[in-house]
């Protein structure tokens, strides 16, 4: 079995990326941080797949302690999965990567953050229930 989940943090209005980044990347106040250490904690030890970009964004010593994997939208999104048999595996997004694998996520983990601002990337509700 794969244990297929998600983990992502969103603003006020669902956002979820601006130019490549967290939009709220540098805020220092504690849900902000808070967040950042629980995203560590709860990936530790397993698999994130993730966007190119998204991969990225991910700090070189978070590689030490889960395997990090960037996916291709040229993969068949079974074929990706079917990779980590026995493992708990985290979709990671950006959207279109959660737009293909949102049909196999059994478990969302969404923190609504205090954001109020400007973004380039959105959270879609309907990646909770594609069938
Ligand atoms: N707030 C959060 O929790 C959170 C989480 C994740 C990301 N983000 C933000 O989102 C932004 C990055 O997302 P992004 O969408 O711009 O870039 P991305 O992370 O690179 O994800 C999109 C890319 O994934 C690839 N991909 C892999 N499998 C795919 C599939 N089956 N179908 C379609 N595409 C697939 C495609 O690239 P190819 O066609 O080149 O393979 C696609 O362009 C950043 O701002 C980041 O900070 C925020």
């Amino acid at each position: 079995m794969i244990d297929v989940r998600s983990i992502c943090a969103i603003g006020r209005r669902g956002q979820l990326g601006l130019a490549g980044r967290l939009p709220w990347e540098g805020c220092r106040e504690r849900e902000y941080v808070a967040d950042v250490e629980r995203f560590f904690a709860i990936t530790q030890g397993h698999v994130l797949l993730a966007g190119p970009r998204t991969v990225a964004s991910v700090p070189a010593f978070a590689k030490a302690d889960r395997t990090v994997v960037a996916i291709r939208s040229g993969e068949r999104p079974q074929d990706v999965l079917a990779r980590y048999e026995g493992r708990v595996v985290f979709i990671g997004g950006g959207p279109p990567v959660w737009d293909a694998y949102a049909r196999f996520i059994r478990h969302w983990d969404i923190t609504r953050l205090p954001y109020d601002g400007d973004a380039d990337r959105w959270f879609n509700p309907e990646w909770l229930v594609a069938r």
